[in-house]
């Protein structure tokens, strides 16, 4: 087993992680649990699947509660049926609240956490690739709005995380793939090794060899917390970690958020964000090459004939407006750096979309 730390202060909080890590839970929440009445919240799916043995390592009288599983679930309404379930299951101040699950449990999980009796504490149990190296670190925790995703929520950081690859057994293929966009982008931004190890091991991953992931989640964690230490609150540097999104965000929002799963629209938003770059003459056309063979490898798209760029477009300027009239955008340098610009007009925006049209 590995443990990294989150360094942040009094919040600082350790990330567990290993294969077959779960049974030693026990052990592992001992110092965060301090004896108070538990909840594991989980979904449809994981419930069926992890929940029990979860329950059961962490004692008699721990409760259990499914959401039904999917994104379409990730909204206000069920915070507020969670917290019910907190105070019909007689949680307090001093309880905690266990996500078991992918991102969308453990962004509600959290949110639910934060403002039950104004906080208490809450533990990550990531089982989606997304979920072990991304969404589970870092604090982001909240809810969709039908007028935007992701746009309700609070940062509140867990007591722990608990990553056990062995969970990942179970995960759908198409969830495999997607998930191994957002490791992609941290080899991308911040480590040429992880990139190039990504490049070799794609048929062992894609196997569900979970040996073959133990280096890249790993890895991922630890760029993701290091940023986190260092931007908790992104007003900086975490920006990085949105490598590929704000392209990725308007092909979701174009899209209507039911064609591509998240992480296929950030490997379209990756090429395109390579294309730009190459554009600003800040990578050469091997660079670009270099990283669609690599997210085509792990059964990626990078073309979408049916793009519709003028509304893609759009969406990006909505994206502009919200974020103070600057559209951010995170471009590569080479594999392993990227730099933050703000001065890119749409006409390059327009060619990056327009070679994603194939
Ligand atoms: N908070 C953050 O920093 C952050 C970062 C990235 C993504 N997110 C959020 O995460 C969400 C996406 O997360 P996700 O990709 O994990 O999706 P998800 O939580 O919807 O999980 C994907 C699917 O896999 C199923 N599943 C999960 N684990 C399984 C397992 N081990 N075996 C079998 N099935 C399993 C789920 O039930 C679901 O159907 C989005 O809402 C996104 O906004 C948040």
């Amino acid at each position: 087993m590995k443990t990294l730390t989150v360094a942040l202060g009094d919040r600082s909080y350790p990330i567990y992680l290993g294969k077959g890590i779960l049974d030693r839970l026990p052990a592992l929440l001992v110092e965060v649990s301090k004896g108070g009445a538990t909840i594991i919240v989980t979904d449809s799916n994981v419930g069926p699947l992890y929940g029990e043995r979860v329950a059961s390592l962490l004692g008699p009288g721990t409760a259990v509660c499914a959401l039904p599983a999917g994104e379409e679930q990730k909204r206000f309404a069920q915070i507020d049926w969670l917290c019910g379930q907190f105070l019909e299951a007689g949680l307090d101040r001093g309880s905690m609240v266990v996500a078991l699950g992918g991102g969308v449990v453990g962004d509600m999980a959290g949110f639910a956490a934060a403002v039950f009796m104004r906080g208490i504490r809450f533990v990550q149990i990531p089982t989606t690739i997304v979920a072990q190296v991304d969404s589970s670190v870092g604090g982001k925790t909240g809810v969709n709005h039908p007028l935007g995703k992701n746009t309700i929520g609070a940062f509140y950081q867990p007591s722990a995380v608990v990553i056990d690859m062995a969970l990942l057994e179970s995960l759908p293929d198409r969830e495999i793939r997607a998930g191994m966009a957002e490791v992609i982008k941290h080899g991308v931004i911040a480590d040429a090794d992880l990139f190039a190890y990504l490049e070799r091991e794609s048929r062992a991953i894609l196997a569900k060899n979970v040996q073959a992931l133990d280096m890249p989640i790993l890895r991922s964690c630890e760029i993701k917390s290091a940023i986190v230490a260092m931007d908790e609150r992104e007003h900086g540097r975490r920006a990085e970690l949105n490598y590929g999104h704000t392209f990725g965000h308007a092909i979701e929002a174009v899209s209507e958020y039911s064609r591509f799963l998240h992480g296929e629209a950030l490997a379209l938003g990756m090429h395109a964000a390579g294309v730009l770059a190459c554009t600003l003459g800040m990578v050469d056309a091997a660079f670009v090459a270099r990283q669609r063979a690599c997210i085509q490898a792990y059964g990626l798209p990078t073309v979408w004939p049916e793009l519709p760029v003028d509304a893609a477009l759009e969406a990006m300027r909505h994206d502009k407006k919200a974020r103070s009239g600057k559209l951010k955008l995170i471009v590569p340098d080479r594999i392993g750096h990227v730099v933050q610009r703000t001065d890119v007009d749409d006409a390059a925006l327009r060619d990056a979309l327009e070679a994603l049209r194939g």
